[in-house]
């Protein structure tokens, strides 16, 4: 939905200096492309090798039910071994795999040797209760070590985990729960965030309250509000990590490459969010060799993936494949501007930060408090960049460069989705830039661009995001919904067997590919996914609205916000009161995230005669746009 009200600078140029091609992981970018594309089976095979497996696979890709595509056919790991276990047996042992710091200001850091010891005596907590291969274990919690090591154990033992991130609240952790059928639930008492307790703990036990299927709930103390324990029911992951039975000796569960590692929540174009799914083999390949070929990490650096685990760019970028390739990350628990708008930076320059993994939202929120903050601190440790979650405006891309990378640290902007696992089209180190625009597709991916019936267009022309060929990170289904998976990515271009982004783009002249943004009713709000429907549900839920309709709406800082319009019900008046009260009502049932920025009563809404609200006369409206072509319109 993002409006790509930008003009996209198609000829400003950037040439990374050639330092960033000599001792780089990544090989040359228009050799490795041709000759991955020459034979995708052998490449990602190579790939693979990298990897430790328990037994070896029989084929690399298995296209005979597609889309149910397989990879690594036959072979056997567990992606947390690669993650841990192989590394203690070496050098690594000893390496500082995790620092971290809360919003308070305490420090810990974490060798892979700790770690590992943490994630076998929590893989044994969890197998003292019960938890077998395929469980579904749910985790909702802050930025603590403790939500890396409570995944990790989850796939050490075989368990699919689903991670909710922090900002949802009571409904959406309900219905996730339930979709999940998840009867062990890890969360933590609270999380700090700008100075305060976000009382995580309570708002689990009212989502059990309406899902009840949940047995056993782990709680971390991280903020040590009191919280209520209910007996038999919850436990102090502390006090069982004492037990004898955590042991910190466990042989990580030999799975199939194809066995599923999670399922992870994320929105779609109907209220119900798709609970997408990807798997230990593929998985742990595509982000593995992504990450290294893309932000270069080299033993020395310092990487900083600032997401949240809870999305997939940390469940791939924070969690996995930072730790399969041994390398040093730092985590930090709170918000970007406290209690300064310097904290980003000053952690930057005490930790020497050598890599930065941002989204252009934030990137935004903080050139908004102006350059002398950065300038304080001492950035020279940084020397790549990198950008995700929404098209970045090459503003912003300009004052990331010249700011804080000082115009020598190039900038890689990644595009790929939940869906894809991880990058597939971001620039390589020694490629050259262009502000806004993610480049080229990643060795391997074979994208296009194409009108309706499949047709490319040429360049200049917006048309549908394609991916033609398959890849190992790719989501093996929606959980639970087969068919939906089908007909979400497969079917428009069923014809030719291609899968369906749901973003629209456009290729300038020399190839290279502008995201112009979702083409479904999907929004981006400070990066974050949304679904318009699921706003929608939210508001209708409440007993006043009759009837609801959400569009997203282009914002200088947050990319988008949501506009709301209801229609009451027959006996209540609209108010001021009423409009804060729903507005209330959507923060305690989605999130914060969802809360409409404006949400106006109102009596009637446009619809075609067929009785669908017509989204786009809506945003235009709250533009103050042309309206288009309403001829279809009823009301
Ligand atoms: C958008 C986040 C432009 C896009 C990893 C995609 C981007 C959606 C970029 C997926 C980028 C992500 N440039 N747009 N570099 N990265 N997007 O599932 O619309 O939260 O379809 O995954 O974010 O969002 P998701």
């Amino acid at each position: 939905m993002t409006d790509n009200s930008f003009n996209p600078a198609v000829d400003e140029w950037y040439y990374p200096d050639e330092k960033y091609r000599e001792n780089a992981n990544a090989p040359d970018y228009d050799k490795i492309y041709a000759q991955a594309a020459k034979d995708i089976e052998a490449f990602w095979g190579e790939r693979a090798k990298s990897l430790d497996w328990f037994a070896p696979w029989e084929r690399v890709l298995d296209r005979s039910n597609a889309p149910f595509f397989k990879w690594f056919v036959g072979g056997k790991i567990n992606i947390a071994y690669n993650a841990l276990d192989r590394h203690v047996k070496t050098w690594r042992r000893n390496k500082v795999a995790l620092i971290w710091e809360g919003e308070p200001g305490e420090k810990e850091s974490l060798t892979y040797w700790r770690l590992h010891q943490e994630v076998n005596k929590f893989a044994n907590v969890l197998r003292s209760m019960g938890v077998k291969k395929g469980d579904r274990i749910t985790i909702y919690m802050g930025r603590i070590p403790e939500i890396i090591i409570a995944m990790l154990s989850c796939a050490k033992v075989g368990a699919v985990h689903s991670v909710i991130y922090g900002g949802f609240s009571e409904q959406a952790i309900a219905d996730r729960i339930e979709d999940a059928n998840s009867r062990l639930l890890i969360t933590c008492d609270g999380a700090w965030l700008r100075g305060q307790v976000v009382p995580l703990k309570e708002t689990v036990d009212k989502a059990i309250s309406k899902s009840p299927i949940v047995e056993t709930v782990i709680v971390v103390k991280r903020t040590g509000q009191p919280v209520s324990m209910e007996q038999g029911r919850d436990y102090w992951y502390h006090d069982l990590m004492g037990l004898p039975i955590a042991s910190p000796r466990f042989e990580s569960v030999e799975m199939d490459a194809e066995d599923p590692l999670f399922i992870l929540y994320t929105s779609g174009t109907t209220g119900k969010p798709k609970g997408i799914l990807h798997t230990h083999g593929g998985y742990a390949v595509f982000t593995s060799t992504t990450l290294s070929w893309v932000f270069d990490l080299k033993d020395d650096d310092r990487w900083w993936c600032a997401a949240d685990p809870g999305w997939i760019t940390g469940h791939s970028y924070i969690v996995y494949a930072p730790l399969i390739l041994g390398a040093t990350s730092f985590m930090y628990e709170g918000a970007p501007n406290f209690p300064y708008p310097n904290r980003w930076w000053k952690m930057v320059e005490d930790h020497g930060i050598s890599v930065l993994y941002t989204a252009p939202t934030a990137i935004r929120g903080l050139m908004r408090f102006g350059e002398a903050w950065p300038n304080r601190h001492d950035l020279s440790s940084l020397r790549l960049l990198g950008s995700v979650g929404e098209p970045i405006n090459p503003e912003a891309w300009r004052w990331y460069f010249r700011v804080v990378g000082k115009e020598h640290a190039p900038i890689m902007d990644t595009w790929w989705q939940t869906e894809t696992g991880g990058f597939m089209i971001t620039p390589l180190p020694h490629v050259a830039l262009k502000p806004g625009s993610a480049t080229r597709p990643f060795p391997g991916i074979e994208i296009d661009i194409v009108d309706e019936e499949g047709n490319s267009v040429p360049p200049g022309t917006d048309g549908n995001l394609v991916i033609k060929q398959p890849w190992p990170g790719m989501l093996r289904t929606i959980y639970g919904d087969a068919d939906r998976f089908v007909r979400q990515y497969w079917s428009q271009y069923a014809k030719q067997g291609w899968y369906l982004t749901g973003d629209s783009a456009r290729r300038d002249k020399d190839g290279y590919v502008w995201i112009i943004g979702r083409n479904d009713d999907v929004i981006k709000v400070s990066g974050y996914r949304l679904g318009t429907a699921e706003v929608e549900s939210g508001l209708v839920s409440h007993p006043a609205v009759a009837e609801a309709a959400a569009v997203g709406v282009p914002d200088e800082v947050r990319g988008n916000v949501i506009y709301a319009y209801c229609i009451l019900k027959a006996g209540y008046q609209p108010s001021e009161a009423l409009v804060n009260e729903l507005k209330d009502h959507i923060r305690q049932q989605i999130g914060p995230i969802a809360v409409p920025t404006k949400l106006e009563l109102v009596t009637s809404l446009p619809k075609t005669r067929s009785g669908k609200i017509m989204r786009r006369v809506i945003r235009a409206r709250a533009m103050g746009m042309p309206e288009g072509d309403t001829t279809t319109l009823e009301e």
